[in-house]
């Protein structure tokens, strides 16, 4: 085991650290071609499903904000278990995205095949060929991060991550809504995420880990964003859930002043995520709000704001890339590494999680 996590604690901590790797290998097996005809049929397609579980419904999350508000699709995106809602509007003329790392969840699985026999077309996102989920769809497309061994998904998330933005903004293609100059410009931003990546555990895990010293005697708290942000925190929250035990709750940021509010006070962590987008000032007077009240706020931000909101935050952490869409891969880096950090300061193991397993094949 030891020699395995090559001289990591922990194998979420290695894992975090492939993820420049787990990225290159990734964008290097998807297919122009596929990618291409898959952006047709979503630009095509009546409604959209995404359906998966755990981390991999917070990627489908960001894939249909994406589609939605890029290409301009008809998108809904359901937890799997919850698929039976659905069964009277999925039908012909449909296309369902099932996000699963291991292929083999049965809540997926079982979503996957009442779309299927709706007429849904599916297309499957996996990281291990060949397992249930893929086999059973029309289509799949992986993301290749070799094999994940800590219960906690993370270099498999961001590997959603990029598959899920890469395809939403080849459906945007399709409908005209990107131009094949900002096409051409996106691609090259995101051969640059790898690089990002590592820039930024690199930057920040010395900074993330005295933060992490901070949170661990917290019992509670708080993860806001609006747009992207949203499902980015909903991925940190679960995450601090997971391996730290701290009851982590993940709110719209407009949302936080109806009710969420009511329970802060002194240091207790707000953790903001800023994007370069339009809700950046609506996310500054969220800071304010939650300052006023005394709590520790935690911002991780866009470097471009990094000088105006050092000032309302207690701690920023700056990312070195702009483009939201682009953003959201580098985002998820400092929330795993302060749930580790996190965990490890409160004397957890967080490769075993307790009531947790890596795959869940019970409905
Ligand atoms: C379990 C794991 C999570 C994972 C979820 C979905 O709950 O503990 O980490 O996100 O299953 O797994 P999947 O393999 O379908 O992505």
């Amino acid at each position: 085991e030891m020699a395995s996590k090559e001289g990591y604690s922990h194998f979420m901590l290695k894992e975090i650290h492939e993820q420049p790797m787990a990225l290159r290998n990734t964008l290097a097996g998807i297919e122009r071609d596929e990618v291409t005809k898959i952006g047709a049929e979503l630009a095509d397609a009546r409604h959209i499903f995404i359906t998966a579980s755990g981390t991999s419904l917070h990627a489908g999350l960001i894939g249909d904000y994406l589609l939605t508000t890029v290409a301009g699709a008809d998108v809904h995106t359901f937890t799997s278990s919850e698929y039976r809602k659905y069964m009277k509007t999925a039908g012909e003329g449909d296309v369902a995205i099932v996000v699963s790392q291991s292929g083999e969840t049965i809540d997926a699985l079982l979503a996957l095949r009442a779309l299927k026999s709706a007429g849904v077309k599916v297309i499957a996102i996996s990281n291990v060929m060949d397992s249930a989920i893929p086999r059973e769809s029309h289509l799949a497309i992986y993301t290749r991060t070799g094999p994940e061994i800590g219960v906690a998904a993370t270099k498999t998330f961001t590997a959603q991550l990029m598959v899920l933005t890469i395809l939403a903004m080849s459906a945007a293609a399709a409908r005209g809504y990107v131009n094949d100059d900002e096409a051409a410009y996106f691609m090259n931003e995101m051969e640059q995420v790898p690089d990002v990546v590592q820039a930024t555990l690199a930057n920040n895990e010395a900074k993330i880990k005295r933060v992490a010293a901070s949170i661990s005697r917290a019992s509670s708290m708080y993860y806001l964003g609006r747009g992207l942000g949203l499902p980015i925190s909903m991925e940190g929250a679960l995450k601090m859930k997971e391996v730290a035990y701290i009851h982590a709750e993940a709110y719209p940021a407009g949302e936080s002043k109806h009710g969420p509010i009511a329970l802060v006070e002194k240091s207790f962590p707000v953790l903001f995520t800023i994007f370069n987008d339009e809700y950046g000032e609506a996310m500054e007077g969220n800071i304010m709000e939650m300052k006023a009240r005394d709590a520790y706020a935690i911002g991780v931000i866009p470097k471009s704001l990094e000088e105006r909101l050092d000032k309302v935050l207690d701690i920023a952490i700056p990312i070195g890339v702009e483009e939201p869409a682009i953003a959201t891969i580098a985002y998820s880096v400092p929330m795993q590494l302060l749930a580790y950090y996190t965990a490890v300061a409160r004397g957890l193991d967080p490769d075993k999680p307790r009531n947790l397993a890596k795959t869940v094949t019970v409905e």
